[in-house]
């Protein structure tokens, strides 16, 4: 019966840690709703004004549901395809031709995850040039007859990360990689964290569709490892070189690597380019 008692009491203890990790880690989470009281404590003859700047910024707004205003040379292509053979949501279509424009004409090297039916390859070819060297990774086998002049199709996994190693030593190093792939959140993040660091420099890295980081069915790995929650731990380090600890421990091959990443509707765009210490000086 004593024993009874003492397990018990261990076990109650054990709980009771367990709910204090719990609320610590919920008072530490970002929360906008939590900001404006915080913000009051600190500024209190504000405190009108801040909830009226809230109110404002939280008011919700429903999207008018128009075409995409984007007028650009992909833009044109992707519109007047007639071939059903292009699956890309219009309003990426600013976004690419802003970040790929200065690779026009030039010889390039793509690398797109997701083949599906071949006209995003013929779309990149078509935009890029000549001289463009554009490959797919695609885990259906039918997708091989997408090859052909200038185009190359690889079968295989986009987690197999002896493959993509191996596609990077024969075909790269590239300047641009889309991933259009499965979506997955492991898909994605195992493909970036592969082929990130295998960029050119001054390359550009684009995960699409992320928007399946907030749909049910994508999150293979946790509710919380999505590719946007990675993301945004990725953006922390970007600033790394600013934390605290950063002058014992150094900083991380990201945060030394990646000169920016753009946000979009549903597309993370990533910038790799050697980078320095940040200088700093009054002048
Ligand atoms: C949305 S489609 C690609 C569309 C194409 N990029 C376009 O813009 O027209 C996604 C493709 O990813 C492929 N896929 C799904 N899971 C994959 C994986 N694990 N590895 C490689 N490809 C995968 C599918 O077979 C499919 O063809």
């Amino acid at each position: 019966m004593k024993n009874f008692f003492v397990y018990l009491s261990a076990f109650l203890i054990l709980i009771i840690l367990a709910l204090l990790i719990w609320i610590k880690k919920c008072n530490n989470e970002f929360q906008i709703v939590k900001l404006q009281p915080l913000l009051v404590k600190n500024y209190p003859n504000q405190k009108d004004e801040i909830k009226e700047i809230f109110n404002d910024f939280l008011k919700p707004e429903f999207l008018k549901s128009e075409p995409e205003e984007t007028k650009n040379e992909l833009y044109d292509f992707f519109l007047s395809n007639k071939n059903k053979d292009i699956d890309k949501w219009h309003n990426y279509f600013r976004a690419y031709y802003e970040h790929f424009k200065k690779f026009k004409d030039s010889a390039v090297n793509i690398l797109e995850i997701g083949v599906e039916r071949g006209g995003s390859l013929k779309m990149w070819k078509s935009f890029f040039g000549k001289d463009s060297k554009i490959f797919g990774i695609d885990i259906d086998p039918q997708c091989a007859k997408h090859s052909g002049k200038d185009i190359t199709v690889i079968i295989g996994d986009q987690t197999d990360i002896k493959l993509l190693k191996n596609v990077n030593s024969k075909y790269g190093p590239f300047d641009i990689i889309i991933d259009d792939g499965g979506h997955i959140a492991s898909l994605q993040i195992i493909s970036f964290i592969t082929l990130f660091p295998l960029l050119k420099e001054n390359g550009i890295y684009v995960c699409e569709d992320t928007h399946t980081s907030y749909w049910e069915g994508y999150k293979d790995i946790t509710n919380e490892y999505t590719f946007m929650n990675f993301s945004k731990y990725l953006v922390d380090l970007t600033n790394q070189v600013h934390f605290s600890d950063c002058k014992n421990i150094g900083v991380s091959f990201f945060s030394a690597n990646c000169e920016y990443m753009h946000f979009y509707d549903s597309m993370v765009f990533f910038k790799k380019k050697k980078r320095k210490t940040p200088a700093h000086e009054r002048r």
